[in-house]
């Protein structure tokens, strides 16, 4: 497995790769969980190559503090990518992936401001931008993405379309602990105490009321409620819980004759 940390020898390592291959993307920040091993999994079945970028991408992120608190874990990181048989790590640093310091940005102006864009200002203009870079530079022929980030997920397909880039999008369904809590590299920083709590979240969820009586019950529980909202197809809701944001969502109608 090539662990690459820099843009150029990415670019050697990549244009070295014989263009008959079909090659995947896992795009990731690292702090890999099940979750992310369901996506290298399916990407190592579906393509000859299997690649997958581990980078905290500072440009998605509206709050320092978040940013610095995002877990990093990237010997683990390194052995599980090992362990799945990935062909190359991509992991760059900012400077190098960013090399106008983001004066240049993909922004959407619809979709991108609403659910948990609303509440993190330029979220999707980062997520996008770097996606898009990761695109140019790894020129999968798939890429991976979990449901769990559904706006996220939205997104990416759309901006695929309108900007005609050739790479097709697969959506991998979301992994649950057993107490049904999504996996999430942001699950690392809860307590004990607030990771029992958390369990209470996708319960809540799926309880088949209106998405307000949703919001009332996840309050009366203690959690503080950035949004319960429907859309495209999924009841969606971001939370907060002992200080760690969550969100999750469900496919509409899922809590309906439970
Ligand atoms: O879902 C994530 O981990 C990130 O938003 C992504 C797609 C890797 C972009 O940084």
């Amino acid at each position: 497995m090539e662990i690459l940390t820099s843009i150029r020898a990415w670019q050697v390592w990549r244009d070295s790769i014989d263009p008959q291959k079909q090659v995947g993307l896992v795009p990731t920040m690292g702090a890999l969980h099940a979750g992310h091993r369901s996506l290298i999994q399916r990407c190592r079945r579906e393509n000859d190559i299997c690649t997958i970028s581990l980078f905290v991408n500072p440009t998605q992120f509206n709050d320092q503090s978040d940013l610095e608190n995002y877990p990093n874990t990237f010997d683990a990181d390194c052995r599980l990518c090992e362990a799945e048989g990935v062909d190359a790590i991509f992991s760059p640093e900012y400077g190098d992936l960013y090399p106008d310091d983001y004066r240049y940005r993909v922004t959407e102006d619809e979709v991108s401001r609403l659910l948990c864009g609303a509440h993190r200002p330029g979220h999707f203009d980062g997520v996008l931008s770097v996606v898009m870079k990761l695109f140019h530079l790894a020129r999968p022929k798939r890429a991976y993405f979990g449901e769990k980030d559904w706006q996220q997920l939205q997104l990416v397909k759309g901006m695929v379309d309108a900007f005609f880039m050739p790479v097709t999008i697969v959506a991998c369904p979301t992994v649950r602990e057993t107490d049904n809590l999504a996996l999430s590299s942001r699950n690392f920083n809860l307590s004990q105490g607030h990771r029992r709590k958390a369990a209470a979240f996708p319960r809540l969820l799926a309880t088949p009321a209106p998405v307000e009586e949703v919001a009332r019950l996840l309050e009366a529980d203690g959690f503080e409620v950035d949004y319960v909202q429907d859309f495209n197809g999924r009841r969606c809701a971001a939370i907060h819980c002992g200080g760690v944001r969550l969100i999750d969502n469900l496919p509409l109608g899922y809590g309906d004759g439970q």
